[in-house]
């Protein structure tokens, strides 16, 4: 932005440690906004905002956007983009950007489920807590399991390149043909046979209309009984009612989740209270460095925005539209 022009208004939604927030601060006026303590006061705030930094727990829906009329960026501090209408974003010639530097953490994370799902380290953690040293049960190798991956973007192939090293037998499947090779993977073209062949699932695809309850009833019943999901992606990619009658009939020998379709979860939820599947609350990018690297991204992403730079990050403004950063 030219100084000259004066100081954009910029609300921050999302936690951003006092550097940044001062880095900000010296070309733009800052607001730090807590949409979920004050919904009443978000949208006021939101009017007057030429730029907004939030994570996927800010929604911004059409209603939110129409209300923005000052509104030119918006800097998602996530790869998911279903926070945001992106249509209504796109005719209101608003850009968006995103922070696609969290693949090594969230793959991390999925390579531990589906260990942590494999061994049954949960239940022997609980054994071993109640003094039942010898009574931990037989677990199961990854070296020689075949896992499918629904989605190859950037976090799939990182999942992909961990579960080689684990000796794992990598397959995928995605739609797009314009995707990278990683050594060892080997591509599927059809959902149900991919899904009927797999011990291990995980899922690695943007929440839109599309992927909304791909995996269901149909899908669930494709899956070998002895196999296991694992959905780091959003909750709403899985049919949670079909997932939890799946887990409860003995079709799936178990899942984990860091996402549900509803987060928080209302206290109750049968996923958190079913000894199968680990529930973990959305940590996917949850390491200091990582956290630490997309505060950083989202800021520079604004702020080349707002100053009318390129940036390497937008997905989505009237003008150009991709597929979201996976
Ligand atoms: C992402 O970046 O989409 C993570 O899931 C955090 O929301």
């Amino acid at each position: 932005m030219n100084v000259a022009e004066g100081r954009p208004p910029v609300l921050v939604a999302a936690p951003l440690a006092d550097p940044l927030l001062a880095r900000l601060s010296r070309s733009c006026d800052v607001t730090v906004v807590s949409p979920a303590g004050d919904p009443d006061g978000f949208p006021g705030a939101l009017a007057g905002a030429e730029g907004i930094i939030l994570t996927s727990r800010v929604r911004l829906d059409a209603e939110a956007l129409r209300a923005a009329g000052r509104l030119r960026v918006v800097s998602t501090m996530s790869v998911g983009l279903d926070h945001i209408d992106l249509p209504a974003a796109a005719e209101r010639g608003i850009a968006i950007t995103t922070t696609p530097v969290l693949s090594d953490a969230v793959a991390d994370l999925v390579l531990a489920l589906m260990i942590m799902l494999a061994r049954r380290l949960p239940e022997s953690a609980r054994l071993a807590a109640s003094g039942r040293w010898t009574e931990a049960p037989l677990g199961h190798d990854l070296a020689g399991k075949t896992l499918l991956i629904v989605g190859f973007g950037r976090i799939g192939q990182e999942v992909a390149r961990r579960a080689v090293a684990c000796r794992m037998l990598v397959r995928f499947l995605d739609r797009r043909s314009d995707l990278p090779t990683v050594d060892g993977v080997e591509r599927e073209f059809d959902l149900l046979t991919a899904l009927a062949r797999a011990d291990f699932v995980s899922l690695h695809v943007d929440l839109n209309a599309s992927t909304r309850h791909l995996i269901g009833a149909k899908e669930l019943a494709a899956m070998k009984p002895t196999a296991y999901l694992v959905n780091a992606a959003r909750g709403g990619v899985v049919d949670e009612s079909a997932l939890r009658r799946a887990l409860s009939e003995g079709r799936l020998a178990g899942a984990g989740i860091d996402v549900l379709e509803h987060e928080p979860p209302e206290p109750g939820e049968p996923l958190l209270a079913d000894p199968r599947v680990i529930v973990l609350p959305h940590i996917g990018s949850a390491t200091s460095e990582t956290r630490t690297a997309m505060a950083e991204l989202a800021v520079d992403n604004l702020l080349a925005c707002l100053q009318g730079k390129a940036c390497a990050h937008v997905v989505s403004n009237s003008s150009a539209s991709g597929p979201p950063a996976g």
